[in-house]
């Protein structure tokens, strides 16, 4: 898939401020500073089409990216920023929960992790809570520029170890950078094969 074009929407703290649509819609979710805007920006061929920061907490609101004038990026706030004020956290878990239970056109939530990590609770609650609500969504890899070939194998087979204690299968998943592009491809085409299977 190519993109041609990718444009910022609107930026809203409430679902229902979301553009209205029945175009297919991508959701990126992870903890805070894990890469979600970093990987839209490399996706979309921009650098500042999502803004991203060296501090974590940096989205805090629901951005909508439309992209070749026929489906969706959103870049969500991250979860997990433990210095965040409790009150903010559990205002932003209640802006993601909402948006992903009542979002009709949302096809697949991204959940990004980032490789160099274990396996983290409230990654593992977030996929779990996915799973109970009938949510289809897929692991993103990210940073696997911090890591070499090997030591990216034995982080991802470690990840499925921990998953499949839970899961009978491993969820799809993909291998990311935004700063070598590695995984553009496979995650475009992804995004393409499943637009394509919703317009058939
Ligand atoms: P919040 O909006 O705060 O939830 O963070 P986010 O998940 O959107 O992360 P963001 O894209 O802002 O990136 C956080 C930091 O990680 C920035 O300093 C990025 O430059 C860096 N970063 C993101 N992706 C990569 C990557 O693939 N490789 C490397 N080396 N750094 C990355
Ligand atoms: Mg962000």
């Amino acid at each position: 898939m190519i993109i041609k074009t990718a444009k910022f929407l609107i930026s809203v703290t409430d679902y229902k401020k979301c553009p209205k649509s029945t175009l297919p819609e991508y959701a990126f979710i992870g903890r805070s500073n894990v890469g979600k805007s970093s990987l839209i920006n490399m996706l979309t061929n921009h650098s500042h089409l999502a803004k991203t920061s060296g501090k974590p907490g940096k989205t805090q609101t629901i951005n909508h990216f439309f992209i070749n004038e026929n489906w969706y990026l959103v870049d969500l706030p991250g979860y997990g920023y433990a210095k965040a004020s409790k009150t903010k956290q559990v205002e932003l878990g209640g802006i993601i929960e909402e948006y992903i239970t009542f979002r009709e056109n949302l096809c697949c939530v991204f959940v990004l992790i980032d490789i160099r990590h274990e396996a983290l609770y409230n990654d593992l609650q977030f996929m779990e809570w996915l799973g109970e609500n009938d949510i289809p969504f897929v692991i993103v890899f990210t940073k696997a520029d911090k890591l070499n070939p090997t030591q990216i194998a034995a982080s991802v087979e470690k990840y499925k170890t921990v998953m499949m204690e839970t899961w009978e299968e491993m969820p799809t998943y993909f291998v990311t950078s935004a700063e070598t592009k590695q995984g553009k491809e496979d995650v475009l085409n992804f995004i393409g094969k499943t637009n394509s299977g919703i317009k058939k």
